[in-house]
Order: C-alpha cells, then structure tokens, then sequence
C-alpha cells in the first residue's frame, strides 16, 4: 500500500484540529478509552452541544506529544482500505515558522485550510510561500466552514480564484480546491448533499488518489555512502539509502566528490543479491574497481552527476532563538556529509507575509534569506529543486549541537573554480632551518583587563631575547588598522577573530611565532582558529575573575560600561565564554607577567618549537 505524507496549515481558527481530528475518527484510528474521554470532554468543554467536538480529541493529543519538544510538530499515522497517511501537524502562527519547516521537509503535499468567512488571510500566503519553497508540489485548497456561508457556490468560486492568481506569484501549480465544513463533516470522506453544484473528490478521496511522484524518484542515480562495509578484505560495500533514480549491476557510476568511475557489481540486501534497485531502497552496492569511496561520497550515474562546490547560494530559514552571526563556522549537513560552513553574506532576506525582499546583514528566529554559504571542502549537491535530499541542508551549531538553521541550495557559486593552489619550493622545514626554530601561534584569551597584552608582551621580550622571530597582534592595535571597520557586536566580534586567524595563519605560515592576543570571547571561534592554524595553536586562557579585572579597569572601561557609556562591553552585557580545556590556564591574580612567558618558553620547548 502506498504512503502519503501531509501537512496541514492553518490555525486552530479555521478548524485544523477538528479537521485533523475527523480525519482521525472516521478512519476509525481513535482508539475506545479515547472515544469515550472525547465524549465526556466534549461534554463538559465542547462547543458543539451534545455533538463530539474532534478539536477536543487533537489538541488532547498534541499536549501529550508536545511535552518537552521545542520544536512541536506533531506526526499522526491513521490508514484507509487504500492509503496509509502520515500527517505532520503544525502551530500555524507566524513565530512557528520553524516548525513548520520541520513538519514539511519531508511531505509530499499541503493541505491548506481557509476559513470560507474570511478567504484568504496574511497566514495564507505564507504558508504557501513556505509551502512552495519547502518543494511541496501539491496543494489541496481546503475552503472550510461552508456551512457558516449556507454552502455558497459564489464564495467558493471567489476563494478559488483569488488564490490561482496569488499560487502563481510563489510558484504553485497543482493545486485541488475542495468546499467543506470539517465540523459538519462535508465532503470529507462522504460527497455533501449540501454541495450538489460541486463535482469534485471528496477530501480523503482525493489524499488517497492524488499522484505524487518524486521528481528524485525520476531523475539519474544517487546514493549518499552512510558507510562503507568491509567485514574482510574480499567484500568492499558501499551502504546506505538511494536517493535517486534507480541502479542495476553493471550501471557506470561515477563517485564524487572524487570524480572516479566504476561498474556496479552487486547489489547487496539482507534478503539477498537485487537485480534492480529504486530511489528510497536501502543498500549495499560493490564495484567491479578498487577504488577510494569513503562516508558521504556519493555514487551517482556516471553520465549524469551530482554537481560539487564549496560555495552556494541558498535559501535559509533561520531556527535558533540566537541570531546567525555571518563568517561563524556553523556543522552543515548535506546528503550524508557533514562539512563545517560558514554563511558569508545574506544577499537579502524575504518577509514571508509580503514577499518583500529587503537588505539585511542577518537573519533572526524565523526570518528567510537567500544567502551565499561557503563549505570547508568541496560537497557533491543538486539543486533542491531537482533533490530534496541532494539540495536540503541543515546547519548546526558546533558547540550546543542544536540544529540552527535550514536551507535549500539555488546553485553554486563558480567563483573558486579557477582558484588552485600554487605549489611553492620554500616550505615549513626550509623556514625552520632559516631561523632556527619552528612557528607557532599562541593565543590568549580573556576578559579585559585580565593581563592578556602584558604576558604577551613579556613573552615576546623573551622570545626576541632569545633570537626567535616574533609578531604580536593585539586587539587594539589592528583595531586601528585592518579591523578599523568593526565595532563589538557579536557579528562583529566573529569577523574580528575571523580576520585575526587568517593573517595569524599567514604569519605562521611565514614561519613567525606569533602571539595573539584578543578577548575572543566565543568558544565557536576559537575553535575555528584552532581547526585552520592546526597543530600550532596554543590557546592559553588569561584568567581573572570579573570583580578583579573590574578593579584594575587598566583603561576605565569598566567604569564606563557600568555607567551605560559603553555599549556591549564584555563580562557585562556582552558574554564571555571561558575556555573549558585551554592549553594553559594562568591566574593572573597569582603569576606574575614573566613566570607566565616562562611557563609559555617552557610549552614551546615541549612541542619542539624552540629548543
Ligand atoms: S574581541 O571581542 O573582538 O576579541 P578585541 O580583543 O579585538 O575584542 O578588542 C578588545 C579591546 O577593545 C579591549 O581591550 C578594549 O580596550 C576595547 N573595547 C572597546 N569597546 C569594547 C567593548 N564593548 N567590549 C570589549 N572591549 C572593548
């Protein structure tokens, strides 16, 4: 039997949850003991009279499932003699736009309610914006509450031509208008009586006809590698979910993002060798040719490939209660692959309620923007038009592990085609030979006024005394420089470190030990600075408690901040996240400026930096 799977938006207003809840009752999936709490509910908080009051039964339901789910889509499963169903329901309100991204990544159709009173509402045409951006291709007009306008042909007319005309703007082509009253239970699952002029499938006849084909399903071969089975030197599998398209032994695939080719020898199951496998099948494929294929490659067909890039431009839709801050390196999955990323520009983002598109810097919880996102290595993609799965990303945050964003990839951006890497004779042993010792970059974080600038300032005395190359970079010196742009919102304090890493990474490169020091109070960062500098990156934490460095306030910004003339300043209204595991900790109240360059000697002499 086949699958449907559904949203419906709308708001309680226009009868979702009874809508939900009839769909539910007469599909007989409302099981006794819940039969008769509705009939006592409905009883004593019903507004239906003696009548079952279904929103009763939903929203009975929803609060069980949403317990301690913040993000409250809530799925229900109910089965007729010719489909079985799966419907993500979600809150309709505007600040719930997250949910319903959730709730509708994966349907194949919405069902859009409208109440008949009140045709179509602000709530309407974004939940069809979504609907359409999401690439659902199917709609069902759900004109509800005919039974308040007497079963009006003329209103329904009205309903249906006013949204032909508002579905073009956003893209939507298969749309079935159906006049009902979910309360009523016209044309729901039986043909109203009330409705003659009306010559349409009922609800449900049309959810379990309706033709959705996948236009993956359709399209060329694809298989994101879940993981590679190798249980002995003779077996070599390739597993995980086909994506796309179908495969057969003996088909070219091509592995990307390597771009090798190869014949399918076998594809394996649990139940046994496949002669032919199709989009949606869980497998195991073997390759005539020995080739490297590791987790989140994809096999595709040979002659009709994914694309790869680095750089994309796509829609996103923002999830986290924090806002995006641009250039931060966010985990990005996108197929099986999971690649640190960075959102590098919002080009504009897009008011869901007016289709309006205004500039913008970031985006907030809920908000829309067609951005440019740039990937550590090159990913195999298709565009999300052509490939939910291909085309779908997720954006995580790299420290909380919570999913803060989503989007759908437009096309790539070809700008680093013909940016290559220029191989260069003078590499890192011949700079270590030249001056006597290796590079490195140590890097001190710390609240102001926690003695960051002067343990690098003795260090570096040190350094020199020695005969060591050094640089030191400080927050306020290329504050005056490089950096004369940015001020200290969290955005702007991202961009800082950004810039900072690179040049340090430069000057690394370079062969120098370069100590930085900056407040670089977000552990994201950091993080990113350690990952792109590798093994030389030394992070020592300059710890001093708040009521100390508020003490000492060496610049009287303290002061300042305390009496409001100093906006975001950090440690008190902008946060300071402290190291967990740095590579030195030193306590600033206890050691002295030239114990800690003593301390900092004795790290580098460990790591074989000096000697
Ligand atoms: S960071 O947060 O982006 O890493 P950075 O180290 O470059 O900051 O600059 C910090 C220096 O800028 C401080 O030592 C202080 O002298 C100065 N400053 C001016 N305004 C602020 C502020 N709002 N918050 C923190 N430092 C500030």
């Amino acid at each position: 039997m086949s699958q449907l799977r559904f949203i419906t938006c709308g708001s309680v207003d226009d009868g979702k949850s009874t809508l939900i809840g009839r769909l539910l009752y007469e599909s007989k999936l409302v099981f006794e003991d819940q039969l008769s709490t509705l009939e006592a509910d409905s009883r004593r908080d019903g507004t239906q009279g003696d009548a079952l009051d279904f929103a009763l039964l939903v929203d009975g339901l929803a609060a069980e499932r949403e317990q301690g789910i913040t993000i409250d889509v809530a799925y229900r499963y109910f089965t007729t003699p010719h489909r079985s169903f799966v419907v993500a329901d979600t809150p309709g309100h505007e600040q719930y736009t997250r949910n319903m991204v959730t709730g509708a990544s994966t349907a194949e159709l919405a069902v859009i309610l409208v109440d008949a009173r009140k045709g179509l509402l602000t709530q309407t045409r974004r939940h069809s914006y979504l609907v359409s951006l999401l690439g659902i291709r199917h709609v069902v007009l759900a004109v509800n509450k005919m039974d308040l306008v007497g079963y009006d042909e003329g209103v329904f007319a009205a309903i249906v031509a006013d949204y032909a005309e508002f579905a073009a703007e956003v893209g939507l082509e298969n749309i079935t208008a159906v006049p009902l009253s979910a309360l009523r239970g016209d044309n729901l699952t039986g043909i109203s009586p009330n409705m003659p002029w009306y010559s349409g499938p009922t609800l449900i006849a049309h959810l379990e006809s309706v033709e959705v084909q996948d236009a993956a399903a359709q399209g060329p071969f694809r298989l994101p590698v879940q993981w590679v089975n190798r249980p002995d030197l003779d077996f070599r599998g390739f597993a995980g979910q086909i994506l796309g398209g179908v495969v057969a032994p003996g088909d070219r695939v091509r592995v990307l993002p390597s771009g090798q080719t190869s014949t399918v020898a076998r594809i394996v199951t649990m139940d046994g060798d496949l002669e032919r496998a199709r989009a949606g099948q869980s497998v195991t494929i073997t390759l005539e040719d020995e080739i490297d294929v590791s987790r989140g490659d994809v096999l595709a067909a040979a002659d009709s490939p994914p694309g790869v890039a680095d750089q994309f431009e796509a829609h996103i839709v923002w999830m986290d209660e924090g806002e995006m801050l641009p250039e931060r390196r966010y985990l990005c999955q996108i197929g099986t692959a999971t690649v640190p990323a960075r959102i590098t520009r919002v080009k504009h983002k897009v008011n869901v309620n007016t289709l309006e598109k205004t500039a913008a810097e970031t985006l907030a919880l809920n908000e829309i923007g067609v951005c440019n996102i740039s990937f550590d290595r090159p990913v195999p993609f298709d565009v999300y038009a052509e490939s939910r799965d291909m085309g779908g990303l997720i954006l995580i945050d790299r420290l909380t592990n919570r999913t803060v964003g989503a989007g759908m990839v437009l096309h790539a951006l070809r700008r680093a085609d013909n940016i290559h890497w220029q191989a260069v004779d003078i590499n890192e042993a011949s700079r270590r030979k030249l001056n006597g010792h290796g590079a490195a970059v140590i890097w001190l974080t710390g609240l102001s006024g926690s003695g960051k600038s002067t343990i690098a300032n003795a260090l570096e005395r040190q350094l020199h005394a020695r005969g060591c190359h050094t640089y030191l970079l400080d927050g306020d010196n290329v504050r005056h420089g490089l950096n004369r742009d940015l001020g200290f919102t969290e955005a702007d304090r991202v961009e800082n470190i950004r810039r900072v890493t690179e040049v340090a990474a430069l000057m690394a490169d370079a062969g120098l030990i370069v100590i930085a020091s900056f407040i670089s109070p977000f552990a994201s960062e950091r993080r990113a600075a350690r990952d792109i500098i590798g093994e030389g990156f030394i992070e020592v934490f300059a710890d001093a408690p708040l009521d100390v460095v508020e003490e000492r306030d060496p610049k009287g910004l303290y002061r300042k901040a305390r009496a409001g003339e100093l906006k975001n300043f950090t440690g008190i209204d902008s946060p300071y996240e402290a190291p967990e595991d740095p590579d030195l900790r030193i306590d600033t109240t206890a050691t002295t400026p030239e114990e800690a360059g003593a301390l900092l000697l004795d790290r580098l002499r460990a790591k074989g930096i000096i000697g």
